[in-house]
C-alpha cells in the first residue's frame, strides 16, 4: 500500500482534525514499530506499521462502516443550506472523514441508515441487481388485507405505471404492517401502500439484510459496524 504521512493516518482514523493530530504527534504520544515519532510528515504504510497512541494499539481500515438510528426530521444528505442533515449529527472526528449515507430515507422516516466512504459498498447495498433486502415497519391508515400481501408478492404497478419488484407486505394487526423491498425508488413503500388505500402515517426501516436496527441504539445515535454486520447486510434475514 501507498505510503501516507503520520497526521494523516491519524486523522484519518478520526483521532482528531490534521492540526490536533501534528500537535499530539509533537508530544511524543505516538509509537511507530515501537520507536517514539516525534514528526508528522513521517511517512508510513498504514497497512504493515504498528502505530500505537499512548500505548494503545490504533487499528488501521481502509474504510469506515456505521448504522444510525436516523431521527424523523433530518434530511439523508451530506450537507444542506438550511436544513438538518444526518452527517450533522455525527461527533465532530467522524465528520471530516467523508462519510455519506448509503441510499436515502425520507425526511420523516426513522430508522436504520448507513453511512460509509466505501463507495462499492454502497452501490452493492443499493444496487436492485444485489436484492439487498430492506424491510420497514409502516404505520398506515386503511386496511390491508391477504389481496394486499398477494398483490405486493406479484410485483405492483403504481398509479404512474412504475413496475415494482416482488416485495413482501405483513401484516401485523389492524394500521401496522412490515414492508421488505429489494429496492429503493422514489418514496417507493409510501407509494406502495397507498396504492393499495393504506397512506403510511410512520415508517421506520428495521432491517438492512439480515442486519436489525438494535434496540439499544438510541436515534440520532451511530455505532461502528463490525466484519459481521458487514456480512449480515449482504445476508437474507
Ligand atoms: N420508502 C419510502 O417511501 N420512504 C422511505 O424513506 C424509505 C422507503
Amino acid at each position: 500500500m501507498d505510503k501516507i504521512r503520520l497526521d494523516k493516518y491519524l486523522s484519518d482514523l478520526g483521532t482528531a482534525g490534521r492540526s490536533e493530530c501534528r500537535k499530539i504527534i509533537r508530544s511524543g504520544r505516538v509509537r511507530v514499530d515501537g520507536a517514539a515519532v516525534t514528526a508528522p510528515e513521517t511517512k508510513l504504510d498504514p497497512s504493515a506499521a504498528v502505530v500505537t497512541l499512548d500505548g494503545e494499539r490504533l487499528v488501521w481500515a481502509e474504510h469506515h462502516y456505521y448504522m444510525m438510528n436516523k431521527p424523523a426530521g433530518v434530511l439523508t444528505a451530506t450537507e444542506d443550506r438550511r436544513q438538518k442533515t444526518v452527517l450533522d449529527l455525527l461527533p465532530e472526528e467522524l465528520r471530516r472523514m467523508g462519510l455519506f449515507p448509503v441510499g436515502r430515507l425520507d425526511r420523516d422516516t426513522r430508522g436504520l441508515l448507513l453511512l460509509t466512504d466505501d463507495g462499492d459498498f454502497a452501490h452493492r447495498v443499493i444496487s436492485p441487481k444485489f436484492a439487498v433486502e430492506k424491510m420497514y415497519d409502516a404505520s398506515v391508515e386503511g386496511t390491508l388485507d391477504e389481496r394486499d400481501a398477494a398483490a405486493f408478492a406479484e410485483g405492483l404497478v403504481l398509479g404512474d405505471g412504475t413496475k415494482c419488484r416482488p416485495a413482501r407486505l405483513e401484516i401485523l394487526g389492524e394500521g401496522r404492517c412490515l414492508v421488505t423491498v429489494t429496492e429503493g425508488k422514489y418514496h417507493q413503500v409510501k407509494r406502495m401502500l397507498a396504492s393499495r388505500g393504506a397512506p403510511v402515517t410512520a415508517l421506520k426501516r428495521l432491517s438492512i439484510g439480515a442486519l436489525r436496527l438494535p434496540e439499544e441504539l438510541a436515534e440520532g445515535d451511530l455505532a461502528p459496524l463490525g466484519e459481521e454486520d458487514l456480512c449480515r447486510v449482504f445476508m437474507v434475514r
